[in-house]
């Protein structure tokens, strides 16, 4: 079975963050969010997989995975180019799956309890295509399962204003070629203009093609928006760090609490506090005086000097100094700087993008 990555799209909501990268390079808990997909793919057993690229720095993701030796994985790149919508993404992939099962995974996509249990479920069937799904309050953001009444799927809807269930789709979906190739051939763009993958499974349903569907077990998220970001960062620091691990050095007077992973060549200097669970990444500096609070990642080679910081995504690069910042539910952009200065208000909430700088108020 081989695996289509999708890293293209503009990741309008995230910007800032997203002017310099597509959002699927956006670190959570120490990885990018793509990374966790990719390490997904490959607990289930998949090796091959095509990152799709997009027009947003596409060299970036290139550079990231390379050929995906470090991940075991072999990656193939394929270039989409403007985001026609994820059929369309998934048609400049023939050529790569040719005539194999395949898996698509949205690369913004995280599933807490992984998809081996889906892939040998599909690979054992005859279906020509499966989709994943799951029950969420408003499915009006979604891709939107129909069933009869006696429980058959019988339509999926994207985004509808009056959903048919609170069955949304999960972005990961299987297929079996050829048939979803020549389906795709024959789409027209839906009223947002895209090739859609709802309306090309609808179609293998409406010629009499087997659509089979299971039901996600455990946490799904998609990371469309800042909020969703620091969800998954709380939820990954959770569910993958389950003890202390400490790679870096820590002085003798500053403390590590609970669940905290601080990565090589780490430093939490004295007087500094770091209370899980936290991640903390390689060559990162925390202190003096520093206190990194409950659900926050740290990115490599950040400097946190006498800064508070909790419930926040902090990238790599990023330096925050200055006694009396206090950075909740926040997340910073790679390379930005926070700094103290002399007039603002008290309470700081930041979404920074890469390159901003900062300058606070102490005692803010
Ligand atoms: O997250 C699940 C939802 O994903 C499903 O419920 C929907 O049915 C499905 O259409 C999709 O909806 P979104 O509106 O969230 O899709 P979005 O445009 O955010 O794209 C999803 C991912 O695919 C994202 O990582 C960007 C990438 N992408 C998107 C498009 C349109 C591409 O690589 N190429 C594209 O052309």
């Amino acid at each position: 079975m081989k695996g289509i990555l999708l890293h293209g799209g503009f990741g309008t909501r995230l910007r800032p963050l997203t002017h310099s990268g597509p959002k699927q390079l956006i670190k959570v808990a120490g990885r990018p969010v793509s990374e966790w997909c990719l390490l997904d793919l490959r607990d289930s057993g998949i090796k091959d997989v095509a990152i799709v690229l997009g027009e947003l720095a596409p060299t970036r993701v290139i550079e990231y995975y390379g050929d995906g030796s470090r991940l075991e994985i072999n990656i193939t790149y394929v270039y989409q180019g403007y985001p026609y919508g994820l059929a369309h993404a998934l048609y400049v992939c023939r050529e790569y799956v040719r005539d194999e099962p395949f898996v698509m995974y949205l690369g913004d996509n995280i599933l807490t309890n992984g998809i081996s249990s889906y892939v040998k479920e599909f690979l054992s069937s005859d279906a020509d295509a499966m989709v994943l799904l799951t029950k969420v309050e408003d499915p009006r953001r979604f891709g939107v399962a129909k069933f009869d009444e006696r429980g058959r799927l019988v339509g999926l809807v994207e985004k509808p204003k009056e959903p048919p269930s609170n069955y949304a789709l999960v972005g990961v979906y299987f297929f079996r070629p050829p048939y979803i190739f020549k389906v795709i051939e024959r789409l027209r763009p839906s009223w947002r203009g895209e090739l859609e993958i709802t309306d090309a499974i609808q179609k293998l349903l409406e010629s009499g093609f087997k659509v089979s569907y299971a039901f996600v077990e455990g946490w799904w998220k998609d990371t469309g928006t800042p909020e969703d970001i620091l969800e998954v960062n709380r939820l990954l620091l959770d569910v993958k760090y389950s003890k202390q691990v400490v790679l870096g050095k820590v002085e003798s007077g500053a403390k590590v609490e609970g669940r905290v992973y601080v990565s090589k060549d780490a430093r939490i200097l004295d007087g500094s506090i770091v209370r899980g669970p936290a991640y903390i990444g390689a060559g990162a500096v925390m202190g003096p005086g520093t206190y990194v609070g409950p659900y926050t990642s740290v990115g490599d080679n950040a400097e946190l000097i006498g800064v508070e910081v909790e419930n926040s995504v902090v990238m790599d690069g990023v330096v925050l100094e200055g006694r009396g910042i206090r950075i909740v539910d926040s997340l910073v952009g790679a390379g930005a700087s926070v700094r103290i200065s002399d007039s603002i208000p008290t309470g700081s909430k930041l979404i920074v993008g890469e390159q901003a700088r900062l300058w606070l108020r102490g005692g803010a």
